[in-house]
């Protein structure tokens, strides 16, 4: 079961205005794949589509945001087969629809939508890093770059908040093959598609307090300039930070959050760790300087006045 990544991922929603706005300021292009629905795409061609929250075709909402949340994630995988695998390893207990391109549609054990299809994204590649550093200068007789929108490259992750944890973690990865690449043991799980690199592209987090939900989706960008420079512009923009910039200890990244009217938070991610089957996965104590290296809690703060931004 080769699942490659995050394809896709719809949001039931009733303010489509703002959360078009959204991710219009986000950085993704409008996509134009035919689907009837409002779409953008990171430069990988990773999907976000935006659906009215009562659109009885999408899995009910799943806990307490039903008018605006995350619906439905579609991981891609490589070939026809791996769908009939993952077919042949759902359809005991769970109801499977195929849907008209050969794409699989179900629901996980908490209610997410779960789908599978033969991967549309395409391989993508950030511009040359260049950096000067003592020894190493790639760039001479050049400027850095100013960045006023960042450009996602793809969709790393989507993190769901569970109560239950162990019984989502083993439909997860035992049942459907993803790898677990580091733990909070008895709180989260961060997990791997079989053939994708990135860090995770699921984690599945119980905070505790019989809490669930979808809490984020992270997309990476290409350069340390684009995590700034475009989450400036949605501050200039006026949304909201949820938490960031900052520094991941777990997957190396810096980051930065913003509450996003499509429901939870979308995360700007840069130098995220790249992993293999070679990756020791890892136990982490639950604390905070486990989750933040450092971080500001709500954005550049005054930092930003100087770049003539107030704020409200
Ligand atoms: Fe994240």
């Amino acid at each position: 079961m080769n699942h490659t990544g995050v394809d896709k991922l719809i949001y039931g929603v009733r303010d489509r205005d703002a959360a078009s706005r959204f991710w219009t300021d986000f950085g993704l292009e409008p996509d134009g794949g035919g689907s009837g629905h409002a779409a953008w795409c990171a430069a990988n061609g990773a999907t976000i589509e935006l659906r009215s929250a009562d659109d009885p075709d999408l899995p009910p909402p799943v806990g307490a945001d039903v008018d605006a949340t995350l619906r439905e994630v579609t991981f891609g995988v490589q070939a026809a087969a791996d769908i009939d695998a993952l077919e042949d390893a759902l359809s005991p207990d769970h109801e499977v629809r195929r849907d008209a391109e050969g794409g699989i549609r179900t629901t996980d054990p908490l209610g997410f939508g779960l789908a599978f299809r033969v991967t549309r994204n395409r391989p993508v590649a950030a511009p040359e890093q260049d950096v000067n550093v003592p020894g190493r200068a790639t760039r001479v007789n050049r400027r850095a770059p100013r960045v006023d929108r960042a450009r996602p490259l793809e969709v790393s992750h989507v993190v769901y908040v569970t109560d239950e944890l162990e019984a989502h973690k083993e439909f997860y990865v035992d049942r459907l093959g993803f790898r677990v690449t580091d733990m909070y043991p008895g709180r989260g799980y961060f997990t791997r598609c079989s053939a994708a690199h990135h860090h995770h592209n699921l984690f599945l987090l119980n905070p505790g307090g019989g809490k669930r939900g979808f809490h984020h989706v992270a997309f990476e960008v290409g350069t340390i300039h684009d995590l700034f420079g475009g989450g400036n512009n949605m501050t200039r923009q006026g949304w909201k930070t949820m938490l960031g910039p900052g520094r991941h200890p777990i997957s190396s990244c810096y980051f930065w959050y913003f509450h996003n009217p499509s429901g939870g938070a979308a995360e700007y991610d840069f130098d995220s760790d790249v992993v293999d089957d070679d990756w020791e996965a890892a136990t982490w104590e639950s604390k905070p300087e486990n989750f933040a290296e450092w971080c500001l809690a709500e954005g550049m703060g005054e930092a930003l006045l100087y770049d003539g931004i107030q704020r409200g």
